[in-house]
């Protein structure tokens, strides 16, 4: 059917959906159509689709279809859908009456944002690799816990690039708790809910000594190792002691580019990762560079440390040896490694999954070195950014 009324956006009724992410201002419906197995529809900004009915049907927000308190979807979607309902516009919005008498509406916008083919506005940044003259991003510490636009910029700028500074922080033990509560509950370890980085009598890991620690990722040792690192600085003042970093999937691009035999061979060969200690032996198995489905980097997995002692073919561990070092040369090379020294009250906060991280040896002789770290789950991030970008 047809409704020639043209109701615009700013004045259109706003259907529950069952969902809390804004979709109010889309456009209103202008055409409605069902025929066959779809129902065709146009918006007033003259965007056009077409909906299959199975999915129409599955998406109904009534109460008996989507529970009125949790959002979750009651329906089960086992009945096919064949004959096609009755679409009725009324003030922009669509209601649906199918054959056996349920009535379905549909809120324009919404609709509008699913329309088949379309990808919804990312809220999560995508990824950007650190171009040549990178600089991470810096929040302020108060801007970060007084105000929603504070914590987005850091959000965003983490998930975008991997890495971001805040700054100006108090020198509070467990502030880094606090801050990481804000986002979501911190991922425990073997090393604890958080931990203190510290020369230590008795180390357990290397972290825990005042030795240089080459370019890493935290804890491959894990089948899923932490998604986000924070590390809060609380003394630096011994010599030495600098952070360094790396865009890790920058580099395996590169890698990709200088070498795609070395790639092929860190992407497609599993080692072993474990570590030991009095309580604990936690060990897997996985390549050093994970790819998706299209190729993509998903994870680096790059932790001298604990690395395993190799078990492959007699005739294949030269080569890895060999991939294994010019990805390591790529990424100590200048053009990959940031430097920087953390001062007390700055956090680092970094992608452990896709940015590696180290630093310089330091002399416990001269001064104190202080750090307090723990992780964070990245869907605890992506939660965050979209409940922050909810209509007030
Ligand atoms: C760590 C680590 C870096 C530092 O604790 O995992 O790498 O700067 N620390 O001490
Ligand atoms: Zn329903
Ligand atoms: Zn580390």
């Amino acid at each position: 059917m047809t409704d020639s009324t043209l109701t615009p956006p700013d004045t259109r009724p706003v259907i529950a959906m069952g969902e809390l992410s804004d979709y109010a201002d889309g456009p209103a419906l202008t055409d409605a159509l069902a025929s066959g197995a779809r129902v065709t529809l146009s918006w007033a900004d003259g965007a056009q689709a077409h909906f299959p009915l199975m999915w129409l049907r599955d998406n109904c927000a009534c109460e008996a279809c989507r529970h009125p308190g949790t959002r979750e979807r009651l329906h089960v979607p086992l009945s096919p859908v064949t004959a096609a309902p009755e679409a009725v516009l009324a003030d922009g919005n669509l209601t649906l009456t199918w054959p056996d008498g349920h009535v379905s509406a549909f809120d324009a916008g919404w609709l509008h944002q699913r329309r088949p083919g379309q990808e919804p506005t990312p809220i999560i940044p995508p990824r950007r690799p650190w171009a040549a003259d990178y600089a991470p991003q810096r929040v302020a510490h108060a801007d970060f816990v007084g105000s929603a636009a504070g914590e987005r910029a850091w959000l965003e700028a983490l998930l975008r690039d991997g890495l971001v500074l805040l700054e100006d922080g108090p020198l509070a033990d467990e502030e880094v708790s606090r801050l990481a509560e804000h986002i979501g509950p911190l991922r425990p370890t073997n090393f604890g809910a958080r931990f203190d980085v510290r020369s230590k009598p008795n180390p357990n890991n290397a972290a825990y000594t005042a030795i240089g620690l080459a370019l890493h990722t935290d804890l491959p040792n894990w089948r899923q190792p932490p998604d986000i690192q924070l590390l809060y600085c609380l003394e630096n003042d011994a010599e030495g002691g600098e952070s360094i970093f790396a865009d890790g999937f920058a580099a395996a691009e590169a890698l990709r580019q200088q070498s795609p035999e070395a790639f092929r061979i860190l992407s497609e060969t599993p080692i072993d990762f474990r570590f030991q200690d009095e309580e604990q032996d936690i060990g897997t198995r996985a390549p050093v560079l994970s790819l998706d489905h299209d190729g993509h980097m998903l994870e680096v997995r790059f932790n001298n440390w604990i690395r395993d002692s190799l078990c492959l073919p007699a005739h294949e561990i030269d080569a890895w040896y060999d991939a294994y070092r010019q990805f390591w040369h790529l990424l100590h090379s200048p053009q990959h490694q940031l430097d920087f020294a953390l001062a007390p009250g700055q956090m680092v906060a970094f992608d452990n999954r896709r940015v590696l991280h180290g630093r310089r040896a330091f002399d416990p002789n001269t001064g104190r070195r202080h750090l307090q770290g723990t992780y964070l789950d990245l869907d605890m991030l992506e939660s965050r950014l979209r409940v922050l970008s909810r209509p007030a």
